[in-house]
């Protein structure tokens, strides 16, 4: 049996712990007046859970990360994936949340009340809580310092690590830039996770032949040398300012070094087969057969959100998920892999919420694939979330409401607001004369990204 586990975030995970039913239908069609309906989907619950013995030992491990996926935003994305198939949505179910076991993880740091993406990646992936902004490192290592970083005994192991050592492939895939802090979590050990190139650790002051930069230790060190799946965003930490990418986009690097290159030069001398990949086109080509490694970096930032890419050119999250378990599982003893949908979390920085729904969506389509993919006698599946967001969900609409509009309500102001809504952000209106402004004919998000 797949041993299926959904950790959840914050306080408030109740309700997926108790909500499974399989092949439940959403909308009409349901007697939900009816108080043995409502009895018969707890037990049919109860009993689909017993039915799933869990794994002695897993072979396979995937860990799915949903950036700044707070639990309000699983309330919002299942609502809207009904909404989007035409039900009214409330009783709408992640693929995730039909797992057999859910749980709740304290997400603070161990120097921050309020966790961000570098620590927590050190906590789920290294076992160790540390400090804000560092990775791979142990909480004896504060932020900025590399002195204290280059002190090999408080560098701390990854899962991926752990998997390697044990004759396992590893691999990690993203929306972000390959080099952003999650999936970062898996391979560095960098006191300040903004080092993605040389110029940023030259910049705080320090020589990056003492702290190698991320990038560089993604293609030349120990373990993200011997990553067999490398996809993501990031082209920019890779190549230097004089160079232009594929898409005429200039790197970031001013040690004028090309780590593309040098990856696909440590692959040659070492006589296994490997390619590199930047567009969706060659992706689809390494499908039937990946080669033994493969890099895969589709924009020069981060990958561009799914509802503003163009979907010939940009791959899913699912597309990169299902390329990365075809490659990784042809080895017997076993894979761990990393995915992470990163831009949840970027999209609730900027309050758009529509975008940020979304990203979620799409990570359960990842999820799904997963799922499709793997035996249920020797995989472990984990859907986690780092830290939460400050969205919530107002007032008392009624069952069905768009829930990407404004609640039924109105403030006793008369003005409308919305359903969700940011305690911060620049989804902040001032008020004009004392009341509220009416944002109800605001667009959603804007149709293309700035790139
Ligand atoms: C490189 O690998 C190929 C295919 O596995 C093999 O035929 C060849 O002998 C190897 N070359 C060297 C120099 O090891
Ligand atoms: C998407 O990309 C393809 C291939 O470059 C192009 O032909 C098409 O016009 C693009 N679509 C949009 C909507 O930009
Ligand atoms: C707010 O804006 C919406 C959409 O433009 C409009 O239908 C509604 O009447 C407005 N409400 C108030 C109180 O201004
Ligand atoms: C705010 O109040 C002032 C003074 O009554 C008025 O001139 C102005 O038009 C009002 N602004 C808006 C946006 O209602």
């Amino acid at each position: 049996m797949m041993l299926l586990v959904h950790l959840l975030m914050g306080a408030l995970a109740v309700s997926a712990v108790a909500g499974a039913v399989t092949g439940a239908v959403t909308g009409a069609g349901r007697d939900e007046s009816s108080a043995a309906y409502w009895h018969a989907e707890a037990q049919a619950g109860i009993a689909a859970r017993l039915a799933r013995r869990p794994a002695e030992r897993a072979r396979n491990v995937i860990m799915f990360l949903g950036d700044g996926m707070s639990v309000p935003t699983l309330a919002a994305a299942r609502t809207l994936l009904g909404q989007r198939q035409g039900a009214t949505g409330e009783e709408a179910k992640l693929t995730f949340e039909t797992f057999p076991t859910a749980g709740l993880v304290k997400t603070y740091c161990v120097n921050a009340q309020v966790a961000d993406s570098a620590c927590t990646a050190t906590a789920y992936l290294c076992g160790a809580k540390a400090n804000q902004g560092t990775l791979g490192l142990s909480a004896a290592v504060p932020r900025w310092d590399c002195d204290a970083s280059t002190d090999t005994s408080q560098h701390v192991e990854s899962i991926a690590e752990w998997a390697l050592a044990d004759g396992r492939d590893a691999g990690i895939v993203t929306t972000t830039r390959i080099t952003h802090a999650s999936p970062a979590g898996t391979f560095a050990k960098a006191a300040n996770r903004h080092w993605e190139n040389d110029a940023e650790v030259r910049q705080a002051g320090y020589d990056p032949q003492r702290c190698p930069d991320i990038a560089h230790q993604l293609v030349h060190n120990y373990p993200g040398n011997q990553f067999k799946v490398i996809l993501g965003g990031g082209r920019r930490e890779f190549i230097p300012t004089s160079s232009l990418d594929e898409e005429g986009r200039s790197g970031r690097r001013t040690d004028g070094r090309n780590l593309i290159e040098e990856w696909q030069r440590d692959k040659v001398s070492r006589n296994v087969s490997h390619r590199y990949i930047w567009n969706r086109d060659q992706l689809m080509d390494s499908y039937s057969s990946p080669p033994q490694y493969l890099l895969g970096l589709f924009e020069n930032n981060h990958l561009q959100y799914h509802l503003q890419a163009n979907s010939s050119t940009e791959p899913t999250l699912a597309e990169l998920t299902e390329v990365a378990i075809r490659s990784l599982r042809r080895n017997e003893k076993g894979f761990f892999l990393f995915v992470e949908g990163g831009r949840i979390d970027h999209a609730h920085h900027d309050n758009l919420v529509e975008l940020a729904l979304d990203e979620t969506l799409e990570m359960d389509k990842a999820v799904a694939t997963a799922t499709k993919m793997l035996s249920e006698d020797d995989s472990l599946i984990v859907v986690t979330a780092d830290h939460a967001h400050v969205m919530t969900i107002n007032g008392y609409s009624g069952r069905g409401n768009d829930i990407l509009g404004p609640s039924r309500e109105v403030g006793r102001d008369g003005v409308p607001y919305m359903t969700l809504s940011y305690a911060n952000g620049p989804g902040f209106r001032p008020h004009v004369n004392g009341t509220r402004q009416n944002v109800t004919a605001e667009p959603n998000y804007p149709p293309t990204s700035l790139k």
